[in-house]
């Protein structure tokens, strides 16, 4: 299977069908670092790794078919243009590159990659291929590895995503309710060969997800996965749907997979109204925890500092060796990101538990406190954990 994935250069679909295959279980102690950003503005094609814009020279006159455009990416498709291999068109951007150079997606790695996208209703969906992005591994003579597809499945126009070999369909909805508007794409992508590769695609209307859809399957040929985007389209097309039109990109971001960082932060050395440092129920973390006086208003306020801004996890230890709940209320930079929140008994003051709540913190100096929201106070604190 990969001798003919690497050694074609054409496009075969084999209509092979698709075997169920499970979604990929969450992984927990993971987050995700952004990579790329560019702005279009500013950035310009500058955002990516290679340009392909009339590769064949077929059509000075329309050049350039790729720019920037206020502060989207834009990319133009004239029914005259045509690639190096003159049964299709292709007008694409490959990679992704920061001012340092361009990102290396490899193999064990996952990677999303988040964008919006304005699909105008001249680019219809074909009876052949039209890809609208793809991965790849760079070199020519290779089979894309991933691909997003405009195409006519029963003379309806829909948009899918397809792992290519063996014919995956990762996810696939109707395109007109689509086009003439901008709808955001998400796309996932863990890099390996066989089952240790899988693909997450999602597709989003405003607040409304279309697709959220995750298969197994091989994700990598060789070398490095890269993406592209652009119009890639087979003149095959039988349905006359061939115009000159054009598609634009903003918003592009990139991620990459990392392992989670987790900041453990005592509440023996936080900030403490109402409450005093103990140590006289065993099992604790550090030097003592944090015994708050049994009234409403007592609070215990952490400061954390965050490398990037972003999604966090804030997690506080406590014991409650009372049978009465202690709800507190969790602010973040003064904002409530969860109000009255049960802290419930544990079955002794010696006996610790763990409770999250998810928030969103700043670049720089974060502060969390939590508020006992009742006469009895706070459960005892033993330490906030910060994981990002
Ligand atoms: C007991 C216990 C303290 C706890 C207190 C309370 O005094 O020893 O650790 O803080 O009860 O009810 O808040
Ligand atoms: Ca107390």
């Amino acid at each position: 299977m990969e001798l003919t994935r690497r050694q074609l250069g054409t496009l075969v679909g084999a209509a092979l069908l698709t075997p169920y295959l499970p979604a990929r279980p969450a992984s927990a102690a993971t987050a995700w670092q952004l990579m790329w950003a560019p702005e279009a503005s500013s950035a310009g094609l500058g955002a990516f790794e290679t340009i392909e814009d009339d590769r064949a020279d077929s059509h000075p006159a329309g050049q350039p078919h790729i720019f920037a455009e206020g502060n989207n990416f834009r990319f133009n498709m004239h029914t005259v243009d045509r690639d190096s291999m003159t049964d299709r068109q292709r007008q694409e951007v490959t990679g992704t590159r920061n001012p340092s150079g361009y990102l290396q997606w490899l193999k064990g790695e996952t990677w999303r990659v988040t964008y919006s996208m304005f699909i105008p209703s001249s680019l219809k969906a074909t009876t052949t291929f039209t890809h609208i992005s793809q991965t790849k591994m760079p070199g020519t003579g290779t089979l894309p590895i991933t691909v997003t597809s405009l195409r006519r499945v029963d003379g309806v126009q829909t948009i899918e995503h397809k792992i290519f070999e063996p014919d995956i369909l990762v996810g696939r909805t109707n395109l007109e309710p689509l086009q003439n508007k901008w709808i955001d794409a998400e796309y996932e992508i863990k890099i390996g060969d066989g089952g240790a590769g899988s693909v997450r695609w999602v597709l989003r209307d405003g607040a409304t997800t279309l697709v959220d859809a995750t298969k197994t399957g091989d994700t990598f040929l060789g070398d490095r996965v890269r993406p592209k985007w652009g119009i890639y389209r087979s003149l095959g097309d039988t349905s006359g749907s061939l115009q000159n039109c054009y598609m634009l990109l903003t918003n592009m971001r990139a991620y990459k997979q990392v392992a989670a960082v987790a900041t453990r932060l005592e509440a023996e050395n936080a900030t403490i109204s109402q409450g005093v440092v103990e140590s006289n129920h065993a099992g604790f973390s550090g030097t003592g925890f944090v015994n708050t006086d049994n009234a409403a208003g007592c609070y215990v306020q952490w400061t954390h500092t965050a490398s990037a801004a972003g999604p966090a996890t804030l997690t506080i230890r406590y014991a409650n060796g009372t049978t009465a709940d202690r709800p507190m209320d969790i602010t973040v930079n003064g904002v409530v990101v969860a109000s009255g929140l049960s802290f419930g008994g544990t079955g002794a003051w010696t006996t610790w538990a763990s409770k999250s709540v998810n928030a969103t913190l700043v670049a720089g100096a974060n502060t969390v406190r939590v508020t006992g929201a009742t006469a009895n106070g706070c459960p005892n604190l033993d330490y906030l954990e910060v994981l990002v």
